[in-house]
């Protein structure tokens, strides 16, 4: 069996229906995005598939298999927000489970849930991924859906203001990550439009 079909027997196995659907959802989304964009399809299909690996894990053994089993030693403001830590420790588990060792593969896992600043386009694309695959519905998701084929980096500011007011509303930190990445894309935004300014003058 290869590497793909041996992992979907697994997450089969493993996950939740729900969870399962999502993952092959995220893992169509990213492939057909990659397409799109130009990236690697089969490494985006991969990274998809598996991102949410160690998501039904619950808290207390979250913590102690990243300390113990992998030396990980999330953050204080991680801490705060124990659900994200399933995208690090998903990292780790399939490299050690599955021998994925692709660094971009593992940063795209790694950083689902936060972003980051300077993503590749495949953290990119698995980070739209888990916000627009087929099994998603709220109400800008079909905005967001044609965002994310016209400028990712225009929907990765959409989804991550999203996810910025509904901490605000509840309260809840926002992990430092989350801010790198979301100045980044402005940033990106600014200079893209700059660009096309200049061309335009020509
Ligand atoms: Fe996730
Ligand atoms: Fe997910």
């Amino acid at each position: 069996m290869d590497l793909i079909a041996t992992i979907t027997v697994e997450l089969q196995e493993k996950l939740s229906p729900k969870r399962y659907q999502h993952s092959l959802g995220v893992a169509k989304t990213a492939e057909s995005l990659a397409k799109h964009y130009g990236a690697d399809a089969q490494k985006a299909y991969l990274a998809g598939l598996v991102h949410d690996y160690a998501k039904e894990i619950p808290t207390e053994e979250t913590l102690l298999l990243l300390r113990e089993k992998y030396a990980f030693f999330p953050d204080a403001m991680a801490l705060r927000r124990p659900r994200l830590l399933h995208a690090p420790l998903g990292a780790c588990m399939v490299q050690h489970r599955f021998g994925i060792y692709d660094p971009e593969v593992l940063d795209a896992i790694r950083y689902h849930t936060t972003g980051k600043a300077n993503m590749s386009l495949l953290a990119k694309i698995i980070y739209i991924a888990d916000f627009i695959e087929p099994n998603r519905s709220y109400p800008d998701v079909e905005k967001l859906r044609k965002m994310a084929y016209e400028d990712i980096d225009k929907a990765i500011l959409f989804a991550i203001d999203y996810t910025i007011r509904t901490l605000m509303d509840q309260q809840m930190v926002i992990h430092p990550d989350t801010m790198h990445c979301r100045n980044d894309v402005v940033v990106t935004l600014e200079e893209k439009l700059a660009k096309q300014e200049k061309k335009d003058e020509n």
